[in-house]
């Protein structure tokens, strides 16, 4: 068994990436920017979006936090939106979600450019996945298929069977694997919460990809030997004896499930390091395909 190490290789992307900004700062060029839209005071939001902007910072992307009460209309969110389509200075543009109720967030993400589109979120972004332009797709399902290219698993012709059909995961991740491209051309399989035998099909998987939000669910008699196991989970079970009284887990049961597979992600330091690191990928190369 191998450990697909997501923090390394995160830190390696972030690594090749300040690289790249450095080079452009030698030559006088102007360097990718992120701006962050932040909506409310959701704790968890104000998290993610404090590490994006930390993230940016360390290697030397421009980065910007636009701040907006919970109350802010819709009108106003969209002008602001609209005012950083234009901005040459910022080359993605991300909105933390979930936005206030009165706000409609598909009117948001629609209204964020294509160009600029770098959560992979837009309808745009989405149907060029799916026919296999080249295209932002969202940071999670891009981070899994990072990890796999990097840890050199064959996927050609390989069975993919994904555990959950979300728009921010699933969905795009078995999209990802089905292109005839390097990295992808795997045979893939979706599975959502109408299978009625879930291990009829997780125990066919070379890669079995699980994000369904339900903790150690994958349990060894549910998978073959040397099997690839990706697991996208980021669960909270109950644990008195850590000061915090919780503990994060996977949707697979790592203990059980690690000895037979070939390769495996840990919950915590797998996937979910991965996304951010894919956020700052995704924004350098919005930087070079429309920037200036
Ligand atoms: N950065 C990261 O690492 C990252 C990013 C995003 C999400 N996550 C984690 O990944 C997990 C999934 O996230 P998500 O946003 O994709 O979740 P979601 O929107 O809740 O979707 C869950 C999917 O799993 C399916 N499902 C749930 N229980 C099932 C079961 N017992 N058997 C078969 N299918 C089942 C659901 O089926 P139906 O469609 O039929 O309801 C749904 O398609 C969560 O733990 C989340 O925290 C991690």
């Amino acid at each position: 068994m191998k450990l697909i190490d997501g923090k390394q290789t995160a830190s390696e992307i972030r690594a090749e990436l300040k690289n790249e900004i450095d080079k452009l700062k030698l030559s006088g060029k102007n360097v990718p920017g992120l701006v962050a839209i932040l909506v409310g005071e959701n704790p968890a939001s104000e998290i993610y979006v404090r590490s994006k902007s930390k993230d940016c910072e360390e290697i030397g992307m421009r980065s910007k936090v636009e701040k907006l009460d919970a109350g802010v209309p819709e009108k106003e969110l969209l002008e602001l939106v609209d005012k950083y389509n234009k901005d040459k200075d910022y080359h993605g543009i991300l909105v933390q979600l979930p936005l206030p109720k009165h706000i409609d967030e598909d009117k948001i993400i629609e209204a964020i450019s294509p160009k600029k589109d770098v959560d992979g979120f837009h309808p745009v972004s989405v149907g060029n996945l799916v026919i296999g332009k080249d295209t932002f797709a969202s940071c999670t399902p891009a981070g899994i298929q990072e990890l796999l290219v990097r840890y050199k698993i064959e996927t050609k012709g390989k069975h993919v069977v994904v555990l959950g059909r979300s728009n921010i995961v699933g969905k795009p991740i078995a999209n990802i694997m089905l292109q005839k491209k390097e990295g992808a051309n795997s045979i893939v399989t979706i599975c959502h919460s109408a299978a009625k035998d879930l291990a009829q099909y997780t125990r066919q998987a070379d890669i079995l990809i699980a994000a369904i939000g339900q903790p150690k669910f994958v349990k060894a008699d549910m998978v073959k030997d040397g099997v690839v196991v990706v697991d996208v989970g980021i669960n909270r079970i109950e644990d008195k004896n850590l000061p915090k009284g919780y503990r994060i887990v996977g949707d697979v049961d790592f203990d059980e499930v690690a000895p037979k597979s070939s390769f495996i992600t840990p919950v915590p330091g797998g996937v979910g390091l991965m996304t951010r690191a894919m956020l700052l990928k995704n924004t350098y190369k919005a930087y070079l395909l429309y920037g200036e």
